[in-house]
């Protein structure tokens, strides 16, 4: 398969498994992602597998450990690191797919419009408390980390994954896709968020595409 002509640069951040990240692989593989490449993925951990998953596609992974989480100075220091090893692969967009670190305007402020989110629970256009489904039933907005878990512990019959803009504020930000995952009866936090994964697998693909369309 030949390079595109304009690659639109995409880095993609991971703390964890990175089954999206996969799936984004994939899809540059098999040329379902348009004319977007990624260019880097970055963990702030080190035995994100991930990372592996980078490089046994010949993708440069980058490790930028947070030693002091709750240490301001740390941590704006770390985003600032974080975001010079970013700036360095110029990528038109960052896909936070699994990133378990909230980014404040030090990074954000380095890559305007630039950073979207992954998030598995639906969340409404309007940055509310509330979100209404296809069939109308009125489901509160979850956010956080733990909201598969919440979605259950609250009996929820339906909930979802969101793809967002970043924004300071936490999972929140102009919605850019979202799909709907029903819960199913004997479903635990992992059977469920497996479901879920399988549709932002898709859906992020999409979204890669769609953003490298409209801006290539
Ligand atoms: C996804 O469900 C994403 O929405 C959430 O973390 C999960 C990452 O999964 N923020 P993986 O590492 O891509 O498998």
């Amino acid at each position: 398969m030949n390079a595109p002509a304009h690659p639109y640069r995409v880095a993609v951040f991971v703390s964890g498994s990175g089954s999206n990240l996969q799936a984004l692989l994939d899809a540059q593989q098999t040329g379902d992602l348009g004319n977007a490449e990624i260019v880097l993925v970055v963990s702030d951990r080190a035995d994100a597998y991930g990372l592996q998953r980078a490089l046994k596609h010949g993708v440069a992974a980058a490790f930028v450990p947070l030693r002091r989480p709750r240490d301001p100075a740390v941590r704006a220091e770390w985003e600032h690191r974080l975001a010079d090893v970013t700036a360095a692969f110029t990528p038109d967009l960052i896909v936070l797919a699994g990133f378990m670190r909230v980014l404040s305007p030090v990074f954000l402020d380095r890559f305007p419009n630039r950073v979207i989110n992954q998030h598995p629970a639906l969340l409404p256009d309007d940055g509310g408390d509330a979100f209404t489904t296809s069939c109308g039933v009125v489901i509160p907005a979850l956010r956080g980390a733990h909201v598969v878990a919440d979605a259950l512990r609250l009996g929820l019959p339906i909930t979802g994954c969101t793809i967002h803009r970043v924004t300071p504020a936490v999972d929140d930000g102009p919605v850019l896709a979202r799909a709907e995952v029903p819960i199913l009866p004997g479903d635990t936090e992992e059977t469920l968020h497996e479901r879920i994964k399988q549709v932002e697998h898709r859906l992020i693909v999409e979204v890669v595409t769609r953003l490298a369309r409209l801006n290539g």
